[in-house]
C-alpha cells in the first residue's frame, strides 16, 4: 500500500464508521421510548421504583443485567411467576425457600401491602420493555435450576409431541423453575412427579371440582385454567387463587398439546 492509499483508507474508514455511529445513536434516541414503552409508566411504577430504591433490592439483585449477583435477576419475573406468587413471596420470603436446601435466603424484609403492590407494578413495567429476547433463559432461584436435569437436552422441534413437550417444560415454558420432577420435592408448585397416575385418582375423588373426566383434561385443565382446582397445600395458592401464572396466554394451542403429552408420560 502506498502512503495515499493508506491516508485514505484511514479517513475513509474513519468517516464510514463516524456516520454508522451517529445512525446507530439517532436511532437508539428515536426508538428508546417505544422499546420502554414509557408511556406506561404511571404513579404505581414510579411508587415501585422508590420501594426498589429504597430498600436496596439492586445490592442483591440484578435487573436488565444491573446490579448484584448474589441473587436472581428479576427482568422477567412477573411473566415467569405470576402476582399472586410474588406477592405471597415478598411478604414472606421463607414460606418458600428453606436456607439448609438453598443455601442463601431472601431476607424478610416488611414490605407493606402498598409497596408490594407498588414494586411489582414497577416489575411488571420492567418485563414490557424490549430487551431483544434477554433474559435468554428462565430466571432460577437456587435450588430450582433445570440444568443438569435428565432429558434438558430434548429438542425444541423435535418430531415427537412429548419430546418437544419436555423442551418447552425445561426451557421457554418455565415450568421447571415451580415444578421438580423428583417425588416430594415441592418449589413454588408441587412436584409433578407422578403427576399422571394421580390425575386418574384426582378426577374421581369426591372432592375435585374441576371438569375434568380424563387424565390428559385434568393436565390441560392444570395448565389452561390453574385455580378452576387448586391442590390442597396452604403454600399453592391464596384467596382461592393459584399461584400458577397464566401462563396459556403466551403459548400456541399446540405448544400446550405438547406439554400435555409430555406431562402424560409422568406416571
Ligand atoms: C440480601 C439480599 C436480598 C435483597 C436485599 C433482596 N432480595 Fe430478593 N431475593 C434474594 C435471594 C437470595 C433470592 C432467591 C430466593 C431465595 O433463595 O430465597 C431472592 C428472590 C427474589 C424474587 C424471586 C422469587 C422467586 O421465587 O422467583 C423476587 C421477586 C425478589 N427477590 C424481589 C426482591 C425485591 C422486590 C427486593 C427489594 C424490595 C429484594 N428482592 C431484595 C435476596 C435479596
Ligand atoms: C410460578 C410458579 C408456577 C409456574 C411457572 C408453573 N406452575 Fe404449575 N402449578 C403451580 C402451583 C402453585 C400449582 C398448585 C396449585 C394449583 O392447583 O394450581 C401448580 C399446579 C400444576 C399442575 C397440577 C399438579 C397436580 O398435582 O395436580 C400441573 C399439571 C401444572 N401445574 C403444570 C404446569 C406447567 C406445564 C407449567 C409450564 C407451562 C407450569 N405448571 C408452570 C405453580 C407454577
Amino acid at each position: 500500500m502506498t502512503k495515499v492509499s493508506t491516508r485514505r483508507f484511514f479517513f475513509g474508514g474513519t468517516v464510514v464508521f463516524t456516520l454508522v455511529f451517529i445512525g446507530l445513536t439517532i436511532h437508539t434516541h428515536t426508538t428508546i421510548a417505544a422499546r420502554t414503552h414509557a408511556d406506561a409508566i404511571d404513579a404505581g411504577v414510579v411508587r415501585g421504583l422508590h420501594v426498589w430504591a429504597g430498600y436496596n433490592c439492586e445490592n442483591c439483585h440484578t435487573l436488565l443485567g444491573e446490579g448484584a449477583y448474589y441473587a436472581p435477576d428479576l427482568t422477567e419475573v412477573v411473566a415467569q411467576r405470576g402476582r399472586t406468587y410474588l406477592a405471597a413471596f415478598l411478604a414472606n420470603p421463607a414460606t418458600f425457600y428453606s436456607e439448609e436446601r438453598h443455601g442463601r435466603l431472601m431476607p424478610t424484609l416488611g414490605l407493606s401491602g402498598q409497596e408490594i403492590d407498588d414494586v411489582l407494578d414497577f416489575l411488571t413495567w420492567v418485563d414490557g420493555i424490549d430487551t431483544n429476547g434477554w433474559p435468554p433463559r428462565p430466571i432460577l432461584v437456587s435450588g430450582a435450576a433445570p440444568r443438569g436435569l435428565p432429558g434438558i437436552e430434548a429438542r425444541p422441534d423435535a418430531a415427537e409431541p412429548a419430546a418437544r413437550g419436555q423442551a418447552l417444560f425445561n426451557g421457554a415454558g418455565a415450568c421447571a423453575s415451580c415444578h421438580a420432577l423428583v417425588a416430594d420435592v415441592a418449589l413454588v408448585g408441587p412436584s409433578l412427579a407422578g403427576v399422571a397416575s394421580r390425575a386418574t385418582a384426582r378426577v374421581s375423588d369426591p372432592a375435585y371440582s374441576g371438569d375434568a373426566g380424563s387424565v390428559e383434561a385434568y393436565l390441560r385443565e392444570s395448565i389452561l385454567a390453574p385455580s378452576r382446582y387448586l391442590v390442597p397445600g396452604e403454600r399453592y395458592s391464596a384467596g382461592g387463587i393459584s399461584f400458577m401464572p397464566d401462563i396459556a396466554g403466551n403459548l400456541e394451542p399446540g405448544q400446550i398439546d405438547d406439554l400435555v403429552a409430555y406431562l402424560a408420560t409422568l406416571r
